[in-house]
C-alpha cells in the first residue's frame, strides 16, 4: 500500500499508541514513558535519514575542503527531542518549541606532515592548543578561509569568512528556494496556508557557524532549524589530554577511534574582542558519539528523558549557563559505573525512574560543590560559570520537581514531539521528490535557481 519506506514505517507505528492514557493516572506514567519509547524509535530513523543526506551534500559540493561531515551532538547521541521542551514564547499555537538543532561535525581536509610540531599546548588552559599558520599548506582549497599574516591561525577570522558566506548573496537565494520548497511541501500535504516566509541567515557561536532557517507560516513563526557547523581536522596522535583520558576510562573505547583526536576551532568571550589570540581545542566528539551510541535502550532512554525534564525546569534559569552539557557530564560519569547494570531495563518503568532520580541526585551534588569534573578533561570545571545564586536557584528547583518527576513532562508535550519527528521525516521525504520538480522549474522562464538545503 505504502511504496516508500517512510511512509510505511510511519503506518505501522501509527498502531502502537497509548492505550493507557484514557485511564488512571497512576498509568498516565506509565504511558509517559512508552511515548518517550516511540519517540527513541523514530529519532533512530531521522537519525540515518539526516545523516546520509549530509554525507551527500558535502560530498557533491565541497569535497576538496572537506573530507566529509558527520552527525554529532543530540540527533546522533539520542536525544534530540529534549531541546524541544524549552520554554516556548515563539512559536504560537505550539505547546513545544519547533526549533530543530542540528549538529555537524566537518572534517577538514588537512593533512599536516608533523602535527605536533604544527600544535602548541597553552599553559594553564588543559585542551587549549595554538596551531601555526606556517603548516598549512599552500595547496588545496579551504586555506583561502585563513590569513596568512598572523603567527597562529585564528579560528575567529576563519569562521566568520563562512559565517559571511552564509549572509551574503547567496541566502536570498536559499530563502526563494526554500519558501517554493515548503510551498510544495504544504500543497502536497493538504496543509492550508495564506502565506511563507523565509529568513536565512549565518551566525557564529562559541563553537560553530550556525546556519539558521526560520520558516514563518500565515505571519507566526513555524518552523526554525539551525545547523551548526563545528570545524575540525583530525591529528593522528595522542596528547597528554587523551592518553591520561584513555588510561582512566571504564568504557570500552575501540583502539581504532582512540589512535587520532579532532582539532575543533574554537573562539572564547576574551577572543571576540582581541584579534590577536588564538583558540583552538582538542575535542573528544568522536569519542564520544562512541560512548554514548554503545549505550542500552534503557540508559538512552534514561539520558532523553533526564535532558528533557532539564530542558524544561532549569534551563530558563539562564539559557547561557544552564546547558545541556552539565547533562552529558553527569550521564557519562554516572553511566560509567558498571553497577548500574541492575537498572539496565528497558521495559520496566520503575527502574527508569529510580535511575532518573538518580542522576538528579548527582547533579544536586555537583551544584552544591560547585564543581562538576569535565569528562574527558577532568581539570576542566563544567559548572564555573555558575555563581552562588545561580547555584542556589538550581538547587532549590530540583527540590521541588524531585518530589515529583513523573509530572514535569506532559503526554501532549511529548506527542507533539513524535508529531515533529514524523513531519520531518515527511520533509526529507517531500525534499527527494521536490528534486525531480525541482530540475523541471529550473527550466522555467524565468529560472529558479538552483536549491538545496544543504549547500
Ligand atoms: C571491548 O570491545 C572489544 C571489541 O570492540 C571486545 O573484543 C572486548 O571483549 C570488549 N571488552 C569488554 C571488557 O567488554
Ligand atoms: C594586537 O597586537 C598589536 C601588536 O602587538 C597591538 O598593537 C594591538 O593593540 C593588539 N590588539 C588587541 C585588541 O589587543
Ligand atoms: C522493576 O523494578 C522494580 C524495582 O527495581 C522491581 O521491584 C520490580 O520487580 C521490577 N519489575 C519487573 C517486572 O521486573
Amino acid at each position: 500500500m505504502y511504496k516508500n519506506p517512510i511512509q510505511r514505517i510511519l503506518f505501522v507505528f501509527t498502531f502502537h499508541f497509548c492505550i493507557e492514557l484514557l485511564t488512571t493516572n497512576s498509568r498516565v506514567n506509565k504511558c509517559l514513558i512508552e511515548e518517550f519509547r516511540q519517540v527513541q524509535q523514530r529519532e533512530e530513523i531521522l537519525k540515518k535519514v539526516i545523516q546520509s543526506f549530509i554525507n551527500m551534500a558535502t560530498y557533491e559540493s565541497f569535497s576538496d575542503i572537506y573530507e566529509g561531515a558527520s552527525l554529532t551532538g543530540s540527533l546522533n547521541q539520542g536525544t534530540f527531542i529534549a531541546s524541544f521542551f524549552k520554554e516556548n514564547l515563539k512559536y504560537k499555537g505550539s505547546v513545544i518549541t519547533r526549533q530543530i538543532d542540528i549538529d555537524c561535525l566537518m572534517n577538514l581536509r588537512l593533512d599536516l606532515k608533523k602535527p605536533r610540531q604544527c600544535l602548541r599546548e597553552i599553559k594553564g588552559k588543559p585542551g587549549y592548543v595554538q596551531f601555526l599558520t606556517r603548516c598549512i599548506p599552500d595547496k588545496g582549497t579551504w586555506y583561502v578561509f585563513i590569513e596568512k599574516a598572523t603567527k597562529y591561525i585564528r579560528p575567529v577570522m576563519f569562521k566568520s569568512k563562512v559565517k559571511d558566506r552564509l549572509n551574503g548573496a547567496e541566502s536570498n537565494t536559499k530563502e526563494k528556494g526554500v519558501q517554493v520548497f515548503f510551498l510544495y511541501h504544504f500543497l502536497k500535504r493538504g496543509i492550508i496556508f495564506k502565506s511563507i516566509n523565509v529568513k536565512v541567515s549565518g551566525k557564529t557561536s562559541k563553537s560553530t557557524v550556525k546556519h539558521i532557517f526560520e520558516i514563518q507560516k500565515d505571519e507566526k513563526l513555524y518552523l526554525t532549524t539551525e545547523l551548526d557547523y563545528a570545524f575540525m581536522f583530525k591529528v593522528f596522535y595522542r596528547p597528554r589530554v587523551m592518553l591520561n583520558f584513555l588510561a582512566r576510562t571504564q568504557y570500552n573505547v575501540s583502539r581504532e577511534i582512540s589512535e587520532y583526536i579532532y582539532v575543533l576551532s574554537k573562539t572564547s568571550r576574551e577572543q571576540k574582542h582581541n584579534i590577536n589570540t588564538t583558540e583552538w581545542t582538542y575535542s573528544f566528539s568522536h569519542i564520544e558519539n562512541f560512548i554514548l551510541n554503545s549505550f542500552s535502550d534503557a540508559k538512552k532512554l534514561v539520558y532523553v528523558i533526564f535532558k528533557s525534564i532539564f530542558s524544561k525546569s532549569l534551563k530558563f534559569l539562564d539559557e547561557e549557563i544552564v546547558t545541556s552539557y552539565i547533562v552529558k557530564t553527569i550521564v557519562l560519569w554516572r553511566f560509567e559505573d558498571s553497577n548500574l547494570i541492575y537498572f539496565d531495563d528497558w521495559l520496566n518503568d520503575t527502574r527508569i525512574w529510580e535511575t532518573i532520580d538518580i542522576l538528579f541526585t548527582d547533579l544536586q551534588e555537583a551544584l552544591k560543590e560547585g564543581f562538576l569534573k569535565e569528562y574527558f578533561i577532568p581539570e576542566i570545571n563544567v559548572l564555573k560559570r555558575f555563581d552562588k545564586s545561580l547555584r542556589d536557584n538550581c538547587q532549590k528547583r530540583i527540590k521541588n520537581i524531585r518530589t515529583n518527576l513523573k509530572t514535569i513532562l506532559l503526554i501532549s508535550e511529548i506527542s507533539e514531539a513524535r508529531n515533529i519527528l514524523e513531519e520531518l521525516l515527511l520533509l526529507f521525504y517531500d525534499g527527494q521528490t521536490y528534486q525531480t520538480l525541482e530540475a523541471f522549474v529550473h527550466n522555467l522562464d524565468p529560472p529558479i535557481h538552483h536549491y538545496s538545503l544543504f549547500h
